[in-house]
């Protein structure tokens, strides 16, 4: 992969959250049919789920591989910034596996609603957080040269 300057990378990772803001908005929206129809939709309920948690899976490898390290380069913090947000990339990946395995014959339709609000949330709540803080502008500036933790 060619180097993208920080800017490059903020752009890429920013465009693919609106795209996921939109499939949150979908599974929102799926929630809500679930809640209302019940049994009848919930095998495709459970695709489409499977197909945004996918969507997300590669979004968090794309991070891993682009925003990470321009993070490590940004400055004297970004070791401990990419590590936490690899942990926290670890730990999604878990529950994005623990979501994809729902067994669509036992699952009630108001629970797997209720979970997926839940995930909602939490998705949303994790772009926000990213967006203010390893997203921010001031971060990936292009005008920083990497910085020599040791030398200041
Ligand atoms: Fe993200």
């Amino acid at each position: 992969m060619t180097t993208m300057r920080p800017s490059g990378v903020r752009r890429r990772i920013l465009e693919e959250h609106r795209q996921l803001a939109t499939g949150l908005d979908q599974l929102e929206q799926l929630a809500a049919r679930l809640e209302q129809e019940g049994d009848a939709v919930i095998a495709s309920a459970v695709d489409r789920a499977r197909d945004f948690y996918e969507q997300l899976r590669e979004h968090i490898d794309l991070e891993d591989a682009i925003l990470a390290p321009a993070l490590r380069e940004a400055d004297a913090w970004g070791e401990v910034r990419a590590s936490k947000l690899e942990k926290h990339h670890r730990d999604q990946r878990i529950e994005l596996k623990a979501l994809g395995e729902l067994d669509v014959e036992t699952t009630d339709p108001a629970q797997l609603a209720a979970r997926i609000r839940a995930f909602v949330q939490e998705v949303r709540e994790d772009m926000r957080h990213e967006e203010e803080g390893v997203l921010s502008a001031d971060l990936l500036r292009d005008d920083v040269t990497s910085v020599d933790a040791e030398g200041g």
